[in-house]
């Protein structure tokens, strides 16, 4: 997987990269600023993907799409990602990514709010919970009944924002149907397997 990454890829995730460094070098507002997971996250959560069982994948806060080069790395025949954005400006900049690698046939932007948007959703064997934190724990309930037999959910900031997400995380443990444990990788990872 990680040998093979088309280089127009490549290009756009060494693009997105440098504007995520230069904007929380230099101050830029915490909404206005990509606010993208780490190289390795993206790595971690391709590899989890890849062992997913069938069925489609999830991300929820996309901004503008360098998770879901990652995620899309993952995707096995027939297989689609459908990530949710709510920010137009973000929005415009993932419909610029996935254009440029080639993606817009696999990856499903949704312009709005997954709490807004879940209804379609089924099987899904894969679900990356990466939006404003106090949404988490509402993300997470949605997106459990919707998972396939075996299929991961996975939170980003289990670590850098323990406290934040300290519901989510209660609701998870305490759902017997799920499997949890929080990864120390990148600013923390909390995946859960459904049974
Ligand atoms: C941390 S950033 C996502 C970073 C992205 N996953 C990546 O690593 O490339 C969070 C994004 O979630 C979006 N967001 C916030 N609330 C949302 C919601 N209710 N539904 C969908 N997206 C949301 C924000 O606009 C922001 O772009």
């Amino acid at each position: 997987m990680f040998h093979e990454i088309p280089k127009s890829i490549q290009d756009r995730m060494a693009f997105l990269e440098a504007i995520d460094r230069r904007d929380r070098a230099d101050g830029t507002g915490r909404l206005q600023r990509l606010r993208q997971i780490p190289p390795e996250t993206g790595k971690f959560l391709a590899l989890l993907a890849a062992n997913a069982p069938k069925g489609g994948f999830v991300e929820i806060g996309t901004s503008a799409g360098y998770s879901a080069l990652w995620l899309s790395l993952a995707l096995r025949e027939g297989e689609k990602l459908t990530t949710f954005e709510i920010m137009p400006e973000k929005i415009m900049l993932a419909r610029e990514t996935f254009w440029l690698c080639n993606m817009e046939e696999r990856i499903d932007l949704v312009e709005g709010d997954l709490l807004d948007n879940a209804d379609a959703l089924c099987d899904v064997s894969f679900c990356f919970i990466d939006c404003e934190k106090h949404l988490y724990e509402r993300c997470f309930a949605v997106m459990a009944d919707k998972m396939a037999p075996g299929g991961l959910i996975v939170a980003d900031n289990a670590t850098n924002h323990y406290e934040c997400i300290r519901p989510m995380i209660a609701l998870a443990v305490n759902d017997k149907r799920f499997d949890c444990v929080t990864v120390p990788i990148g600013k923390g990872e909390f995946v859960c397997r459904r049974k």
